[in-house]
């Protein structure tokens, strides 16, 4: 954990008050004005983030899904809860959420403010009734009311769970990481980082591959992520059967007036309806966010529903143009690559690993919890 926050720690040792080094290729971090991110603050939204006693069953944290030794992501396929039950997505990691516009997988939460409580309610993973429960934890704790104090000025009864989030989304502002191969060649100018095989891969990563088009890079940095939505097809064929039923019945709602009924699907198949599940529009059915790409060699498996185990595999899909439907999106199409332009592809992709995960090896054995 120490090692991700390098940068930072040496600056809480010094001051109170924390501004970051900028590693590079990261855009500037995007500190609320009001919400000066200090020791205090960061260390308890740490403590916070790893306390099991936030949930129903008493085995859930933040950390038993994000884990720091898998940067802050599990290698499951999707996400295990309490009494081990399995959900329907995969878990993020939570390295450079601060650069971010939007999260979840379907932009559910518009800050990393409003993401905190979702996990905490959610039947199937922190399972709590409610948010009070999280507040008689914290004040019955022989040290949180001390830290609350001393990183809120507030006293026992005053603490609330505004202050749980502001001391959760400060841990996470914490977890930043660039520097990579890809950034101190791109970026930095060194030109003799990359292999060959990497350095081809970035020029069709950018161009033959259409990948920047949605993974971003710009001038001085890259998120690899637009903060949009898009429609690749992954987990479409759970959803493509019923959906003309689906389409129709929402139609019919709408032209009537009507709430529609969206229990045409049980919830498996409802959460691959995606960005639609926010904005109930059509066009958004099967449109998930873009993630970003930083550190994705060590964040098998991939996609929204971990249907995808290797780099290689990605690559193949996007190669062969996704899966089609009729909502797939215009900018996924068959790339014809080569054998050789795959390997490009993903050797550029494996350069996008921060040196602080350098040695972490593969992120595929999955967690135990
Ligand atoms: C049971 C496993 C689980 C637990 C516990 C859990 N999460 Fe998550 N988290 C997930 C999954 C799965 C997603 C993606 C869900 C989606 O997008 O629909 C996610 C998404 C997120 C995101 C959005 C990331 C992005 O790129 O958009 C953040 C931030 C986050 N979690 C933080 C937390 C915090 C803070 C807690 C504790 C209060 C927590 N999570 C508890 C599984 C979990
Ligand atoms: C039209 C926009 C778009 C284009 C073009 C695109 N991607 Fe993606 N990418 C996405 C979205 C959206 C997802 C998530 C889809 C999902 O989870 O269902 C994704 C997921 C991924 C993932 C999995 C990441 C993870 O953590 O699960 C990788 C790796 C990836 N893309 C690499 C590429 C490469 C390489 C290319 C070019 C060959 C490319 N992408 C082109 C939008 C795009």
């Amino acid at each position: 954990m120490r090692s991700v926050v390098t940068a930072l720690i040496a600056c809480l040792l010094a001051h109170s008050v924390c501004v970051a080094e900028q590693p590079l290729g990261l855009p500037p971090l995007r500190i609320p004005e009001k919400e000066p991110l200090t020791s205090e603050r960061v260390a308890l939204g740490e403590m916070l983030f790893k306390d099991t006693r936030f949930s129903a069953d008493g085995t859930i944290a933040c950390s038993s899904c994000h884990l720091p030794g898998k940067l802050f992501s599990d290698g499951l396929p999707r996400a295990r809860g309490i009494q081990d039950i399995e959900g329907t997505r995969n878990v993020p990691s939570l390295i450079n959420v601060a650069f971010y516009d939007t999260f979840f997988l379907d932009g559910r939460a518009a800050s990393l403010e409003e993401q905190v409580l979702g996990p905490l309610t959610n039947p199937i993973e922190h399972g709590l009734n409610d948010l009070k429960a999280v507040l008689t934890v914290i004040r019955k704790d022989e040290r949180y009311p001390g830290q609350f104090q001393k990183a809120f000025g507030v006293a026992p009864a005053e603490i609330s769970t505004d202050h749980f989030v502001r001391a959760i989304t400060s841990f996470e502002r914490t977890l930043v990481s660039g520097d990579s191969p890809f950034d101190r060649y791109f970026f930095g100018g060194d030109k003799t980082v990359l292999s060959e095989s990497a350095a081809r891969g970035l020029e069709l990563f950018r161009m033959k591959g259409n990948c920047a088009n949605c993974h971003e890079i710009v001038w001085k940095s890259a998120t690899f992520t637009d903060n949009r939505f898009y429609n690749l097809g992954v987990g479409f064929e759970r959803i493509e059967s019923d959906l003309p039923r689906f389409v129709d019945a929402y139609w019919a709602a709408r032209d009537a007036g009507q709430e529609f009924n969206d229990t045409i699907y049980t919830e498996a198949p409802r959460s691959e309806l995606g960005r639609f599940n926010v904005t109930h529009t059509v066009s958004d059915i099967g449109r998930f966010k873009t993630p970003g790409l930083r550190n994705v060699a060590l964040t098998a498996p991939y996609m929204h529903d971990g249907s995808q185990k290797t780099l290689m595999e990605v690559v193949e899909y996007y190669d062969k143009g996704g899966y089609p439907n009729p909502l797939l999106d215009a900018a996924i199409f068959p790339l014809n690559l080569a054998e050789q332009e795959k390997k490009d592809l993903v050797a550029f992709m494996e350069a996008l690993t921060s040196p602080q995960y350098a040695s972490a090896g593969s992120g595929t054995e999955p967690a135990k919890h």
